[in-house]
């Protein structure tokens, strides 16, 4: 079976899972960390390169301030907490978005988990937190605008490679495998160049139920799929 090198996905349904049972929406988050640490096992597990995952998008921000602040406590918790044997299993973390806009001991503790992990040679792990993709090729265009402006770059030559070497998840494959919890298809702005022509799943278990035979299931719609990129199927056949 073909296993895709990257795979992107979108915990979808925590707030849902919680409410199902009669509890407060954050206890769906906190049941959310259990699925991010078999998932990631199962990525080291089988080899695959890089995996991200879209924990808090730019528009989360709209939350309620008391849920925005739950989530933020959690994840400074969750790192703290999962370090050793993320580290341990040599997993590289990084976290792509919008940093401005997290306090200022959550910016400072994300840095040291990257410089911490950063020799890793294992899964690459990318956390998206205040992530959109509409925020991503914007500070990629601005990046490319200041070098045009220093004189290190002519508008002339800026080409799909330009961009994307300037994009967050620059230097990794796109993703090859998308997975969406939680029963809503939409993308929701997460990585909206990449996406491209990544494989689209989407499933209606809800984040914190999401277990090794449901990453299975993703894993064999995948492997089912035929990838032409925009050629025939005779062709990509015998690509
Ligand atoms: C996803 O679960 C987690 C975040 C967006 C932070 P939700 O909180 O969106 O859960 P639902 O969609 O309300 O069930
Ligand atoms: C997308 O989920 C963001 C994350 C999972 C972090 P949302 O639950 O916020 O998405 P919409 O707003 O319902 O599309
Ligand atoms: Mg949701």
């Amino acid at each position: 079976m073909s296993h895709p090198r990257h795979i992107a996905i979108i915990m979808d349904g925590n707030g849902r899972w919680a409410e199902a049972r009669g509890q407060p929406r954050h206890a769906g988050h906190r049941a959310g960390i259990e699925p991010v640490r078999v998932t990631v096992r199962s990525c080291g597990e089988l080899g695959i390169e890089a995996l991200t995952l879209f924990a808090f998008s730019s528009e989360n921000w709209r939350r309620p301030p008391e849920e925005i602040g739950q989530l933020m406590d959690l994840f400074m918790d969750a790192m703290e907490k999962e370090l050793p044997e993320l580290h341990g299993n040599a997993v590289r973390l990084q976290f792509i978005g919008r940093r401005e806009s997290l306090t200022v001991r959550l910016q400072a503790r994300m840095a040291e988990t990257e410089a911490h992990t950063a020799g890793n040679q294992g899964l690459k792990l990318n956390i998206a937190v205040g992530y959109g993709g509409r925020w991503d090729i914007v500070q990629a265009s601005r990046a490319l605008a200041r070098r045009c402006q220093s004189g290190a770059l002519n508008a002339a030559d800026i080409d799909e490679a330009a961009l994307q070497g300037e994009l967050s998840l620059q230097g990794l494959p796109e993703p090859d495998l998308f997975i969406r919890t939680g029963g809503e298809q939409r993308i929701s702005n997460f990585l909206l160049w990449q996406l491209a022509y990544t494989e689209l799943y989407f499933c209606d278990t809800l984040w914190p139920d999401f277990d090794r035979a449901a990453f299975d299931a993703a894993l064999a719609f995948f492997a089912g799929r035929q990838r032409r990129f925009g050629m025939t199927g005779a062709q990509a056949g015998t690509a």
